[in-house]
């Protein structure tokens, strides 16, 4: 038993969908989230400011006291993993591993999409980790972009996204895949709109259900779970204010949490 929070970090707000994911399968567990608002989006930035900012994340959490450490962003994940694992000494969680699997759970025919940002999609980390568990797995990657500004512009389903996601998939769904990755912590809550322009017939895969899954097996193996009664305790903190928190909290948390602004570049 360990009451111990779990560490949080993403680009910026998305990755309360993923706090979502970890709620409800671990309702006690005291969170701490870090939302790098100053520093969004990770996506189209390089490899090298990814890490620089995924390493600064994890110290601030790490001076939060927490007992394990999930990369909500999938950009960071995609590109940062191994160096933050090489450098820190708490275990730490990407999403990419759980998303893999559940697409390989998901799919039939054995054709897997997967969209992210640029930064994702460059680091062909999903298409490795799948056909490494697959050789026959043909895996077809689309980035996209415009999806994470209109996320956090809360323009989740309206003409223009329908628009920019008509564009962005077309392709994707011409080529017979059955399942479609969500690969970027923002795309969730795109998932109305994605999901009715890719069609009902392609499965849409959230690596955010399948990670919360994974770290509940971890902390449950390593005697780490946290059994006290209640509902665990929750702590936000951003590095730039934002409106678009209050938006996203709502809607994925359903709850008005008041973020905390602190200063990232000290860590
Ligand atoms: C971004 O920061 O560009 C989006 C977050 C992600 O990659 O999951």
């Amino acid at each position: 038993m360990d009451t111990r929070p779990i560490g949080v970090f993403d680009s910026g707000v998305g990755g309360l969908t993923v706090v979502k994911q970890i709620m409800k399968v671990m309702p006690h567990e005291n969170i701490v989230y870090f939302g790098d608002t100053a520093r969004v989006p990770y996506g189209t930035k390089s490899k090298e400011a990814v890490t620089k900012y995924s390493k600064q994340n994890v110290r601030f959490l790490l001076s939060k006291e927490v007992k394990a450490i999930i990369v909500a962003c999938n950009t960071a994940s995609s590109n940062s993993l191994d160096a933050l694992r090489e450098t820190f000494d708490v275990p730490i969680f990407g999403v990419v591993v759980p998303g893999v699997e559940e697409a390989l759970r998901s799919t039939k025919n054995k054709k897997i999409g997967v969209i992210g940002t640029p930064g994702t999609v460059r680091s062909g980390a999903y298409e490795r980790m799948i056909c490494e568990q697959d050789s026959e797995m043909q895996v077809f990657t689309k980035a996209c972009p415009l999806f994470v500004p209109l996320a956090e512009e809360g323009w989740t389903d309206n003409e223009v996204s329908r628009q920019a996601a008509k564009r962005y998939l077309e392709e994707l769904v011409a080529t017979g895949i059955d399942s479609l990755v969500l690969g970027c912590t923002h795309y969730p809550l795109l998932k109305r709109c994605i999901g009715q322009t890719v069609g009902e017939a392609i499965k849409l895969v959230d690596p955010a259900k399948a990670t919360a899954r994974r770290v509940m097996a971890f902390l449950k193996e390593h005697d780490l779970l946290n059994e006290s009664e209640g509902v665990g305790e929750k702590q936000f903190y951003l590095s730039d204010s934002t409106d678009t928190f209050r938006f996203v909290c709502q809607k994925a948390l359903k709850h008005p949490y008041e973020p905390e602004i602190i200063d990232i570049e000290m860590y």
